[in-house]
């Protein structure tokens, strides 16, 4: 059984949480030796110290920011989850200045600078009456906030409002601390595919707290693919009349099939997608938690939903439907100036719903059948001399690089965008393995690491007899959890170009957001360890996983029940 199962929550109706953890305190002075077993934080901190006193939050705790500095909203952040968390609704943040308040019982931000922290790095520093939260930038305060509240044991749903067990709080009493964090990789992705299966606006924002929670930094929003559209864009409709919605949705998974069986279909339509409004507010939403949204409209393949409802832009200009089977699709978009016309209507309104520098461009397996049959394709393949698909594939990522990067954004791509050659300035999405990015990184491309056979949440956690329905493979929590982005072998050069590490979650199999959360923890848990802390210990990482684990199912347990 995976361990999201084993784990139960622990949280009781109390009117006073202590928790003290299990680690020994130092005989002299305030706080022992760099050790991170008792921190109750994921990812591990950098140096973590047990002091020998404890600390109490509690609802008269105060949030102190100087008014006029920028740090000044992650403090109204935390001293709003205080708010909630407490049952208080007065005011906690206060001028650094203002004689009216004590500093005692208090959370005080302040600005510092120190080049180890770094934008995102942070300092926590328990003193017996006030706790002390230094950084350079907002990300730092951010992310102190979040450790501070894995410590504390508070969700930023604070007392979750469906659960009666959550309201008696008066005062959290933990063994105070130091901390000094800061990150491995500057690019922590998480990867949600919402075309095989839709999830909602709602959803997706706890799917943000959690990444948040786990100092993860970009989200990769997976909206175009052959089974549905999901993003709307104003100059297209028919993208959200006709390619949001198919038919029907095949049952089961290939392999259940006997030799020349046909598919069943459920028979039900399936339609979904965002408005243009309910986008800005997650991508606001997710900014506001330091989190950069990555859209993904997948090309040349990938692309059959588009087809259904403009098969202009086909090679056989028609004949294509909104897939409801799974799997790789020989209908792609046509390689021609009308159809790079088309994508450029298409990305001019995905660059201005989204604010941050990538755009993720897909890439990945596009078959060529229809490019070698088309005699479109075959005249764009003579007159810019490419001598073969790969390099046709390759021309067409140019071109929408290039009018990419002519609205200040960089591209993303699968690995496959590598064949047929690539320019110096995309960034390389390494899946098949990790060969893929060493060679981009090598080439002086940067990649990101998320290869299949380590990070697919699609994937089995354990063995499928007990498991329900999943695309196949295996990637349980410990395999995650080993998985090197960048080891040192590859030198620092080849290194340095490997920007970080994500895991994907591909949504044939699952259904709705419960199932969703199944596969995703405790594995992103450990994908955030790897991706943020140099501090691996796995026996380590699976203690400190029993204390976040009911917070997890705090911050998702809400959604399920206002389901209900
Ligand atoms: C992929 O899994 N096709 C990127
Ligand atoms: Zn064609």
């Amino acid at each position: 059984m995976c361990i999201s199962n084993s784990i139960k929550p622990k949280l009781k109706m109390k009117k006073t949480l202590i928790i003290f953890t299990a680690v020994v305190f130092c005989a002299n002075g305030s706080f022992s030796k760099s050790i991170n077993t008792g921190s109750d934080i994921i990812p591990a901190p950098v140096e973590f110290h047990i002091c020998q006193y404890g600390f109490s939050l509690n609802a008269n705790t105060k949030v102190i920011a100087n008014i006029n500095s920028s740090e000044y909203s992650v403090a109204e952040y935390l001293n709003g989850i205080l708010c909630r968390f407490f049952k208080e609704d007065k005011p906690v943040i206060v001028k650094r200045d203002n004689p009216k308040y004590s500093l005692a019982n208090s959370i005080i931000f302040i600005l510092t600078s120190d080049k180890q922290l770094g934008r995102e790095g942070y300092e926590i520093d328990m003193k017996k009456d006030k706790i002390l939260i230094s950084a350079n930038d907002n990300p730092g305060f951010f992310y102190a906030v979040q450790s501070l509240m894995q410590y504390f044991s508070i969700t930023p749903n604070g007392n979750n409002e469906t659960k009666d067990e959550y309201k008696k709080y008066t005062q959290i009493t933990k063994t105070a601390c130091k901390i000094k964090d800061y990150p491995r990789f500057s690019y922590r992705g998480k990867h949600l595919d919402v075309c095989r299966h839709f999830f909602t606006v709602e959803e997706v924002k706890c799917y943000l707290d959690l990444m948040a929670y786990n100092k993860l930094n970009y989200f990769h929003w997976h909206l175009t693919d052959d089974q549905g559209w999901r993003i709307e864009i104003k100059k297209y409709p028919l993208l959200t009349q006709i390619s949001s919605c198919r038919e029907q949705t095949m049952i089961g998974h290939y392999r259940d099939y006997g030799k020349g069986e046909p598919l069943r279909f459920d028979g039900k339509r399936y339609c979904a997608y965002y408005t243009q409004e309910q986008i800005k507010e997650i991508v606001k939403y997710a900014a506001e938690r330091y989190i950069t949204v990555i859209p993904e409209i997948e090309m040349p393949g990938h692309a059959c939903a588009a087809l259904a409802a403009y098969p202009q832009f086909s090679c056989r200009r028609g004949g294509i439907k909104v897939e409801g089977t799974w799997g790789v699709f020989d209908d792609v978009f046509c390689c021609n100036d009308s159809t790079f016309s088309f994508i450029e209507g298409i990305l001019e309104e995905v660059c201005d719903l989204f604010p941050g520098k990538y755009i993720h461009i897909g890439g990945d397996e596009c078959p060529k059948t229809r490019w070698k049959e088309c005699p479109v394709c075959q005249k764009t393949k003579q007159e810019q001399g490419c001598k073969d698909e790969h390099e046709l594939q390759s021309y067409f990522v140019r071109t929408i690089e290039k009018f990419l990067n002519t609205k200040g954004k960089s591209i993303i791509g699968w690995e496959e965008i590598l064949e047929g050659g690539v320019t110096g300035t995309a960034t390389i999405m390494s899946w098949m393995g990790v060969n893929g990015g060493i060679t981009a990184a090598k080439m002086g491309n940067d990649a990101i690491m998320t290869p299949e056979n380590y990070l697919y949440f699609n994937w089995y956690q354990a063995d499928p007899k007990t498991e329900p329905l999943a695309f196949g493979g295996l990637t349980p929590l410990d395999k995650v959890y080993n998985f090197n982005p960048a080891p040192d072998s590859l030198g620092a050069e080849v290194q340095r170009h490997i920007i970080g590490v994500q895991a994907n979650t591909w949504t044939e199999y699952i259904t709705d957001f419960k199932n969703l959360m199944y596969m995703d923890y405790p594995r992103t848990a450990a994908l955030a360890e790897i991706a943020w802390s140099k501090n691996l210990d796995y026996t380590d990482f699976l203690e400190r996983l029993q204390h976040t684990t009911p917070l997890y199912q705090t911050m998702y347990g809400g959604i399920f029940s206002k389901k209900k």
